[in-house]
């Protein structure tokens, strides 16, 4: 018999599927090849739901469902008068490399007209769900449909031909050809004479950039765009493609707070025209204030779907993570001792101006400021790894050569960089090998690296901040985002520094795991390393700097003690009070 059955519990654990059996009290359902779900029915409702995957045996998904709305077999017959079909449904899905499984039950449901959260910690696998979207990936198993249609996707083209755009969080923009080229690459307007018309293409991008709310010139050429507005001309650009599914990977962590809210706006316009959106991120604030239903994934594996107003973060953090965690480590207060670090004056032409303040051993000085305010740029400067024209930088009494990051590393400076995939791992060798980078010479003897002690260090650490490795030999290109950037955080807070800059040091990295960094950087404080922290998350900044600096436009703007450093006077300085520095 071939009918469509949905089977709903209230807990929010639904079955849908298709060629459904009945056998007294029990449902099945088959979903996929590989999977089918199985309802046993009591008086009250679904008591049990059961998947079944030919991969991985029965696995009860939630043992005491209870519901009442569970639909009854007569009503379940036929579609009709069902929730709205889904834009996007993946269910079961299945994604393995080698030995390891990325995904083992990837399930999705867009609503058109929905803004959908997806949420898990780090290597959880969504950005592996992603990718098998956005065509990048073959499903090894699972069923995949669009607009209630089954699809199998080669490529991305196939993926974008449906109505699937991506936005990742690098953009992929062509630095070197215009705004308006960047969009229509590839199917420029041609005018009459079938010329290509590059009025026709202005226009047409400009409408685009009205629809959205913003304003970018279609004529500029795209690089040295700030990565909010090349975000933006992607999404300029799937409007154009007729996108009816729009998804974006973890797009705000690289944006200030006003192109945070400029992206939002933007996605809501999408909503109420009907797009569905998948929406990944780390950030709760975001996805509670922006998003209608949120799906929790973790260890490969779909969790549950909730209404967002029927759910508290607290309980979304549970079962994303299994256990209760605090969202931030108490600051621990270290005895502060003679400077370590003084800088002069600094200035670097276009850049940043007039950069004077001082990190005494064991205290956590923050930088804040607005994404684009220069802190960065300070930060690479004061390290060695970007030149200056003008002031001086002092470690441990000796004054630094300027652009000469290895004599910094010799002195016993770290830098945790903010682009940690791009510059802090070298992405070929193992996840070992990567954490035990900064530590060769002193685990090693004779000139020879011994292996063993490198892999306990590299296990120790790994451990530590819960690096999710099926192997330490692994190369470290196979990690998730998030645990790239815990591979690199380990390599640095291993070396022992005396004075580390730590930029984003939580950015990317999931709930669970942001209270252990917390508390390394406390613990290496407690030792008395100083610390420069660049931030851009508040709650950070208050809960973890003894002083903060804040930067707007490449000066300081303001210096605040622990006492005066308020969400309200860090945002004023990093905002609105130009006037007082010029
Ligand atoms: N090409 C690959 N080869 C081997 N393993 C991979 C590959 N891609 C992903 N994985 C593994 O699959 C798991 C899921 O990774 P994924 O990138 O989907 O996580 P994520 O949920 O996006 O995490 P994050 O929040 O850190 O971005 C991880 O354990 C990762 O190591
Ligand atoms: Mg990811």
């Amino acid at each position: 018999m071939l009918r469509t059955i949905a089977l709903d519990s209230s807990l929010g654990h639904r079955a849908r599927g298709f060629e459904t059996t009945h056998r007294g009290d029990e449902w099945e359902c088959l979903v996929s090849i590989t999977f089918r779900y199985r309802c046993i029915l009591d008086i009250d409702g679904c008591s049990e739901l059961v998947l079944y995957s030919t991969l991985h045996g029965p696995e009860t998904i939630h043992p005491q469902c209870g519901g009442t709305n569970i639909a009854s077999p007569s009503e379940t017959s036929t579609p009709s008068g069902e929730a709205p079909e889904p834009r996007l449904a993946l269910r079961g899905a299945v994604k393995a490399f080698g030995p390891v499984v990325a995904l083992a039950e990837g399930t999705i449901e867009i609503l058109p007209g929905e803004i959908h959260a997806l949420v898990g910690e780090n290597g959880a696998g969504k950005s592996t769900l992603v990718k098998i979207l956005a065509g990048l990936y073959h499903l090894d198993a699972g069923e995949f449909r669009v607009d209630g249609r089954p699809v199998v996707f080669r490529n991305v083209a196939d993926s974008k031909a449906v109505g699937i755009s991506v936005i990742y969080q690098e953009p992929t923009l062509f630095p070197d050809i215009t705004v308006g080229e960047n969009i229509f690459i590839g199917r420029q307007p041609k005018g009459r004479l079938g010329l290509i018309s590059r009025a026709a293409m202005r226009s047409a991008a400009r409408r685009l950039f009205d629809q959205l709310g913003v304003r970018i010139d279609p004529d500029r050429v795209a690089e040295g765009l700030s990565i909010a507005d090349q975000q933006i001309i992607e999404i300029a650009k799937a409007i154009s493609l007729d996108a009816k599914i729009l998804i974006m990977d973890e797009p705000t962590a690289a944006l200030s707070g006003v192109e945070v809210e400029r992206l939002f706006q933007v996605a809501r316009n999408l909503r109420a025209n009907g797009a569905g959106i998948l929406f990944i991120s780390h950030r709760f604030d975001e996805v509670f204030d922006l998003c209608d239903r949120i799906t929790v994934m973790r260890d490969g594996r779909y969790i549950a779907t909730h209404v967002t107003t029927d759910v508290t973060v607290d309980a979304i953090v549970r079962e994303m993570v299994g256990r209760d965690v605090g969202a931030l480590f108490p600051k621990e207060v270290a005895p502060v001792g003679d400077t370590v670090l003084t800088v002069r004056g600094l200035g670097r032409a276009g850049v940043f101006s007039d950069i004077s303040f001082e990190v005494k051993a064991g205290e956590v000085v923050g930088l804040a400021g607005l994404v684009g305010a220069g802190r960065t740029e300070v930060a690479r400067a004061v390290f060695g790894i970007d030149p200056y024209d003008r002031g001086s930088v002092e470690f441990l009494g000796t004054r630094l050569k300027p652009h000469n990051p290895k004599a910094s590393t010799d002195a016993g400076m770290g830098f945790v960089p903010e682009d940690r995939r791009k510059q802090g791992l070298v992405m070929d060798l193992s996840v070992a090998r990567n954490t035990a980078l900064t530590l060769r010479d002193r685990l090693a003897r004779f000139g020879i690296i011994d292996v063993r002690a490198e892999r306990t260090a590299a296990a120790e650490w790994s451990a530590r901040l819960h690096v999710k490795t099926t192997s330490q030999e692994y190369a470290v290109s196979t990690l998730s985002g998030g645990n790239q950037q815990k591979v690199v955080l380990a390599k640095w807070l291993a070396t022992d520094p005396k004075f580390l800059i730590v930029d984003e040091p939580t950015r990317g990295i999931d709930v669970g795991t942001k209270s252990e960094v917390h508390r390394l950087i406390s613990d290496l404080a407690g030792r008395g390393i100083a610390i420069l922290m660049i931030s851009s998350e508040l709650p950070e900044v208050l809960g973890m700097a003894d002083r903060v600096l804040v930067m707007h436009e490449g000066r300081i703007t303001a210096e605040l003690s622990r006492a005066e450093a308020t969400p309200e006077s860090i945002m004023h300085a990093a905002t609105a009070s130009l006037e007082r520095t010029q």
